[in-house]
């Protein structure tokens, strides 16, 4: 299935790859390329994952995914780190064939570049029903105007965020610390009790967004108790509750999510 679905897009993907934004650079026809994407992922598994972690999640090498949409490397340094290695830096030179080495980058740019812009290995359509049906995400989330207020909007998502990324906020909801968005109850000295999301706390004042969306702005006078939950309100049960296919539906699902194209469905080269 999932090969299936690499071999439809690695049809399609080459003419979007090369349409470029006015101004930047061509790049690799590699680049956002799925069959040098998967290519890429065999090489980084046997020369790279042993110091930067599979999925380049780091480890005696440093995570290759920090610098997502912040300082993204250029494509061209990053193939020559690949080639040249970092002298002094504790990284060996490759030296790769070139095709070899652009496959490399292609991989290691599909883990930081907006999900949107890269193919997927799950099943969009599977991932929707999951969302809006069995998986319960549609209980917190909104995309496109439909669906729970309690988490963030998703409906840019794909555009926002890369696709490890999307896979983490579901398997490991804690991992960003999701500092906006921590759960809380709150105990009022009427003896009215309130839970929800709590959003832009001071000293002095909280914002509790309750499952319903309503926005309570709550002054800390009023408050007896204020209990905050560690981490991400988020179920943190996923990853045992659904199959790993199951996740990757759904963020395949997730990463078409992208206000650019009127439409997800629609091909990249319309997403000016
Ligand atoms: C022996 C361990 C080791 C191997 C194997 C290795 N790296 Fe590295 N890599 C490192 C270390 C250590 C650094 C940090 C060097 C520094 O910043 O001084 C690094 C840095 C990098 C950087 C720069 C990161 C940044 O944020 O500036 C990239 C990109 C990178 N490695 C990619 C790769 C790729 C792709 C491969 C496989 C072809 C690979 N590395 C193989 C250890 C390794
Ligand atoms: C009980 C409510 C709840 C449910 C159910 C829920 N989420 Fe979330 N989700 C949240 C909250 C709150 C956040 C923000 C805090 C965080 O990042 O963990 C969040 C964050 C996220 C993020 C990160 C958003 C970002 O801006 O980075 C993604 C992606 C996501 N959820 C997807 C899902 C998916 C997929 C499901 C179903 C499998 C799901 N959520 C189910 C409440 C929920």
């Amino acid at each position: 299935m999932r090969f299936c679905v690499a071999l439809c897009l690695a049809a399609a993907w080459p003419v979007a790859a090369q349409h470029e934004k006015e101004g930047e650079k061509p790049k690799h026809p590699f680049i956002g390329d799925a069959k040098a994407i998967e290519a890429g992922r065999t090489l980084f598994g046997g020369g790279c994952a042993a110091c930067h972690g599979a999925e380049g999640q780091g480890g005696r090498g440093p995570n290759l995914r920090e610098r997502v949409m912040w300082h993204p490397l250029e494509d061209d340094t990053l193939f020559s780190a690949i080639q040249k290695g970092i002298p002094g830096g504790g990284m060996p030179a490759a030296n790769l064939p070139e095709d070899q080495a652009w496959q490399v980058v292609a991989f290691v740019r599909s883990l930081t570049s907006p999900a949107y812009e890269n193919p997927v290995a799950g099943d969009v359509k599977i991932g929707q029903e999951l969302f809006w049906g069995k998986a319960g995400c549609s209980g917190c989330h909104q995309i496109q105007g439909r669906g729970g207020k309690l988490g963030p909007d998703l409906t840019n998502i794909g555009a926002t965020r890369a696709a490890p990324q999307l896979r983490e906020a579901i398997v490991d909801p804690d991992a960003d610390g999701a500092p906006n968005y921590r759960g809380a109850t709150v105990v009022l000295k009427s003896g009215k009790t309130l839970r929800g999301v709590a959003r832009n706390r001071t000293n002095y004042s909280l914002q509790l967004q309750d499952a319903d969306g309503n926005l309570h702005l709550l002054s800390m006078a009023e408050v007896s108790e204020l209990t905050l939950t560690k981490g991400s309100p988020m179920p943190k049960d996923f990853a045992q509750r659904l199959g790993k296919p199951e996740i990757d539906n759904l963020v395949a699902y997730l990463s078409r999510q992208s206000l650019r194209p009127p439409e997800p469905k629609k091909k990249k080269e319309e997403s000016k």
